[in-house]
């Protein structure tokens, strides 16, 4: 049995992140290892509650530090109630997005100092940091076009995608792709950057391949 993993996926809209983390899900419980898969902001009770609060679109004008510190609030309790449970149990854990996110919307896009930000970050998430982070990487033009298609597919949920977020526009979308690159490189040994451009099995193949290498092989 292997030791549970904590993997977090990471990347703008538009990159295909929830796909590819339901997808590596099916491929671990096929090699019989246990995983949970779950997002942020969000995972708990508290921490969904405070989701609805930070996407609220009749309240999108809050600042980066704000948003920090409301991340920062919903992640300490979806580590404690719902992450750490998991690992203890020995489940792998899969998580759509995670504390790199802060350190790109609200640093590299949204203007918080780094330091700043890697000092909460050791404060909120402590001695559980994720074992492997997936940046998924796709050229912002074409991450809109796919926001964009998805927005057409799912009509009747348009309003429900239509959050403060996803209306920013392309400047911050660029700084938010810059941040994660350079989050990657300053952490080759947690984080692996993947092409978002080819078909989703090529990229779930990409995915279970790294995932063997640095977690599975002895
Ligand atoms: P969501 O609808 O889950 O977007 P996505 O499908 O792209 O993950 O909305 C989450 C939004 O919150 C998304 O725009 C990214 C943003 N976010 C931050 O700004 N900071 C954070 O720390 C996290 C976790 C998310």
């Amino acid at each position: 049995m292997s030791q549970a993993r904590f993997i977090t996926f990471e990347g703008g809209e538009g990159t295909g992140k929830s796909t590819q983390s339901k997808l590596l899900a099916q491929n671990l419980k096929a090699a019989g290892i246990g995983c949970i898969e779950t997002r942020e902001p969000g995972g708990s009770n508290f921490a969904e509650a405070i989701r609805q609060i930070i996407l609220d679109p009749s309240t999108p004008d809050h600042g980066p530090l704000s948003e920090a510190l409301l991340f920062s609030a919903a992640r300490v309790d979806h580590l404690e109630k719902t992450i750490r449970p998991a690992l203890e149990d020995g489940n792998w854990v899969l998580c759509d997005r995670f504390a790199d996110s802060t350190r790109a919307y609200q640093g590299a896009a949204g203007g918080l100092q780094t330091n700043m930000l890697l000092q909460l970050e050791r404060l909120v998430i402590a001695n559980t940091p994720p074992n492997l982070t997936l940046i998924l990487d796709l050229d912002v033009t074409r991450a809109f076009d796919r926001v964009a298609k998805r927005k057409k597919d799912q009509q009747a949920e348009a309003n429900a995608c239509d959050d403060a977020y996803e209306r920013r526009n392309q400047e911050f979308h660029e700084a938010l792709r810059q941040g994660f690159l350079a989050i990657a490189q300053a952490e080759p040994e947690r984080c692996v950057v993947i092409d978002a451009e080819p078909e989703q099995p090529h990229i779930a193949e990409q995915i279970w391949q790294c995932v063997h290498e640095r977690l599975l092989k002895e």
